[in-house]
């Protein structure tokens, strides 16, 4: 067995020794369940205010059961959890806050392996940036997709849907008394959003980087092979433990390759563009926006679900999880990969094609074909933008059109249901002050709303551009990301209304037809938020770009180069008594 690393804990007969394993008996375990064992941490992202982690304590319990069964010691230990829909400004502000709790968590414990309990958007993004770091043996394991919602006999994602009722409500076409029971109806069970969002294509994303059991990402959240799969984590767990298999040996260049491939084939969430970077920054890995382009131009979309599709994550599972579609892209992937199940990408494949071909395409015959993401780069965005083009009208994704300038999200909310706002169906939208430090925090304001006016007389659409991020669950011709971002100086905030914006989303341009000469007189607006205190005075003066994921530029690297380790003096030391 690979030297237990509690042993540096538990081991000795020193003072550091007798004290660490007083602590532990003082919490009740008896050196008999503790000593000798691989010590197995269940970072938990549980919380009352996060509805779709609240499942978390009884899936720790089943963790919990297959690490007493593989012989380890379960210590389950909680950190800040990250709740989409009640965290304000937005999650994104705080994923690099959790990722920096759990790196520390995993490193100041005595933990052998951790399993990573995550599920809601930026809880597992968090925890697969601090694993990367702390770099001890982790596996993940997700919360799993909600029952899916059905309102008036329509089965209905909690996301996709809901912005289409909105417009509804918008628009006149619902009552306020339907709007209600819509509201009552929208989450019906506990588990993250039913569709691809983000929470569905993080999900997916870990299985594809190797860092969860084969088949583990799409299992319902209130199905009982939940349970079961969280067992054989639990105990998978302490496998790791005992070879010594940790992050940096499975998040690799081919495993980052695999997870864009398998996002682009799900037809995932933007989100996940800002997270993979951000995670392989961590893992030392030289992940650029052009990697997604060039995965992008040779994968098509083979997952029938929403919002590229019509189906659910759960008719995912049914038809074979996400094995299935891996098994589809087979061609596409680095089988050789490896993954925490101790096997290859290959190994882990099943045998055959998923017989349900109205879900999960075969390579052949595609639902969708190649490039359903686009990233694009001009005078507008010089570092980069990106677009979702399955999710956008195509014929939008080459459109020239009159800027109409929201200076930031107030603005925007004072005046685009303005009667008098000059705008038509070819306007071009656009939002800045809403990237990581303009916001703060990049919130999910990218589907600019489409002005009432315009919803009325039948618009569906309009390309719209921002700084800001999009919901997973979102659709609609939606350039987003744009860096840099108005408020580190970028051209964003020079528009101005009346501008003549052109997007080619085919051949990656997206520019700001006015001369440089006329850009040199303009000035872009001060920033009207001001960050002087706190957690997020730090998180301004620190965060990268867009381009470069939005972690915090003092964590980027693999936290075993000789720069970045932690000072000898953590070893041995013995805290307050
Ligand atoms: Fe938590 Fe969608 S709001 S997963």
């Amino acid at each position: 067995m690979n030297q237990l690393r509690s042993a540096k804990w538990f081991a000795g007969q020193d003072v550091p020794g007798f004290v660490h394993r007083s602590a532990m008996r003082a919490s009740g375990f008896s050196r008999m369940a503790f000593e000798g064992r691989p010590i197995v941490g269940i970072c938990n992202s549980w919380s009352e205010v996060v509805n779709c982690n609240m499942h978390f304590r009884g899936l720790a319990d089943s963790v919990r059961r297959g690490v007493l069964a593989a012989g380890g010691f379960p210590l389950e230990f909680p950190t800040i959890s990250l709740g989409e829909q009640l965290m304000k400004p937005t999650t994104m502000l705080f994923r690099n806050l959790m990722a920096m709790d759990v790196e520390e968590s995993i490193r100041a414990y005595p933990f052998d392996a951790v399993v990573l309990l995550g599920g809601c958007d930026k809880t597992v993004p968090a925890q697969l940036m601090g694993a990367a770091s702390a770099d001890v043996p982790a596996i993940v394991l997700t919360g799993g997709p909600a029952a899916p919602a059905v309102f008036d006999g329509k089965q209905m994602g909690v996301g996709t849907d809901l912005w289409q009722y909105i417009d509804d409500v918008r628009a006149g076409r619902m009552s306020m008394a339907d709007y209600e029971r819509l509201e009552a109806a929208a989450g019906p069970s506990r588990g993250h959003c039913p569709e691809m969002g983000t929470a569905s294509t993080m999900a997916t994303i870990v299985e594809g980087l190797g860092m969860t059991l084969p088949g583990a990402a799409a299992v319902p959240a209130m199905d009982s092979r939940r349970l079961q799969v969280a067992e054989e984590v639990g105990a998978r767990a302490v496998g790791l433990a005992a070879e010594g298999v940790r992050p940096s040996h499975v998040l690799t260049a081919e495993a980052f390759d695999n997870a864009i491939t398998l996002m682009l084939a799900v037809g995932g969430s933007t989100n996940a563009i800002v997270h993979l970077l951000a995670i392989a920054g961590r893992a030392g890995v030289p992940l650029t926006l052009d990697r997604f382009h060039e995965l992008s131009a040779r994968t098509p979309l083979m997952v029938n679900v929403r919002p590229a599709g019509e189906h659910l994550v759960e008719q995912v599972f049914h038809a074979g999880g996400i094995p299935a579609v891996m098994k589809s892209i087979e061609t596409l992937l680095h089988t050789d990969a490896l993954t925490v199940s101790g096997k290859t990408v290959a190994d882990n494949l099943p045998s055959g094609i998923s017989t349900a071909a109205d879900v999960i395409a075969t390579i052949d015959a595609p639902f969708q074909p190649t490039q359903g993401l686009a990233v694009v780069r001009g005078n507008l965005a010089p570092t980069g933008a990106v677009i979702k083009c399955s999710a956008a009208t195509p014929a939008l994704l080459v459109h020239q059109g009159p800027a109409v300038v929201f200076d930031d999200m107030r603005d925007m909310m004072a005046r685009f249901d303005d009667p008098d706002l000059d705008v038509t169906a070819d306007s071009v939208l656009v939002l800045r002050s809403a990237g990581p430090r303009g916001a703060p925090g990049m919130p999910e304001w990218g589907q600019l709303p489409i002005p009432s006016k315009l919803l009325r007389q039948g618009v569906t659409d309009m390309v719209r551009i921002s700084d800001a991020r999009m919901s997973g669950t979102a659709y609609g011709t939606c350039v987003l990301h744009v860096s840099p971002e108005s408020a580190a100086g970028g051209p964003l905030g020079l528009v101005r209304d009346g501008d003549i914006i052109a997007l080619n989303a085919h051949a990656g341009t997206l520019d700001l037809l006015v001369p440089d000469d006329e850009l040199a007189t303009r000035q872009a607006p001060p920033p009207r938020h001001r960050q002087r205190r706190g957690y997020a005075a730090m998180y301004v003066d620190r965060v990268l770009q867009a381009d470069r994921g939005c972690d915090f530029d003092f964590l980027v690297g693999r936290s075993d180069q000789p720069e970045n380790e932690p000072d000898a003096i953590f070893d041995g030391w013995v805290g307050g008594w």
